[in-house]
């Protein structure tokens, strides 16, 4: 059985006193929740975030790295650096990475491994432009884009690794992939995962982001292949990012 992991990806918002504010209405909403949830702050709230979250099951995540160790990168952030700060999860590949800032496959390949290396476990992103799902390309486009962006990734460490499907033309937009239209994507991704990793693929973790919402989370999760979900706007208010974790609850 895979473990539903939910993950709030805040991209740029939320300062230090926001997230503090944030942590302290909803941790106590989570407790008990049968899911994995993780938190990716931006960079400058990381630490605080850290300790609010001390003692709780929820995840630290960051939304990017750096895939060297160290060096001359002004404005860049290692994977060591994440480590020493409590990062469990680091988001790479996200499709606003990938069009606003041109990273490639190979560049998600690599950051990926650099954080396998510092025993941190990579939330791998791919899907599919408006235009790719429009031209009949949505499968080709995503299977390419998991076997780049995980190339050279240990088979024996598939269990690591999670994989977000996120269709661009979903992402903050409120039209949501229906479910059918989801599960075929993240079976396709699946299948391309089985190519690369062998029978390990069937614990990996494939999630769906693009609006998710409280009142479309359980359905989503429904479909077989769904274990999870990366939330970006529906994750700012705790009462919504906690409803969306408890999508089992049977509310
Ligand atoms: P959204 O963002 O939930 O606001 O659509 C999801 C994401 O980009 O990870």
């Amino acid at each position: 059985m895979r473990r539903p992991i939910m993950a709030a990806n805040w991209k740029m918002n939320k300062g230090v006193a926001e997230t503090s504010a944030f942590a302290e209405a909803f941790l106590p909403l989570v407790s008990g929740a049968s899911a994995e949830i993780v938190i990716a702050p931006p960079f400058t709230a990381l630490a605080s975030l850290a300790s609010a979250l001390a003692g709780s099951a929820v995840a630290l995540a960051a939304q990017n790295t750096h895939a060297e160790a160290s060096g001359a990168f002004t404005g860049e952030i290692s994977p060591d650096m994440l480590k020493e700060l409590g990062c469990r999860y680091t988001i790479v590949g996200h499709s606003e990475r990938r069009t606003l800032f041109g990273e490639s496959d190979e560049d998600v390949a690599a950051k990926a491994l650099a954080l396998l290396d510092r025993g941190i476990r990579p939330i791998v992103c791919v899907g599919e432009s408006l235009a790719d799902r429009e031209s009949g390309k949505a499968l080709e486009v995503v299977a390419r884009q998991v076997q780049g962006s995980l190339a050279g990734f240990p088979t024996d460490r598939a269990s690591d690794l999670v994989v977000a499907y996120e269709p661009i033309w979903a992402i903050g937009t409120g039209k949501t992939a229906t479910p059918e239209l989801a599960q075929e994507v993240h079976s396709a991704v699946r299948e391309a995962l089985t190519g690369a990793f062998g029978s390990g693929a069937e614990g990996i973790r494939i999630q769906y982001g693009g609006s998710v919402k409280p009142d479309n989370a359980a359905e989503l999760m429904a479909q077989p292949d769904i274990d999870g979900a990366l939330i970006g706007g529906a994750s700012l208010a705790p009462e919504s990012f906690a409803a969306i974790v408890h999508f089992d609850s049977g509310a």
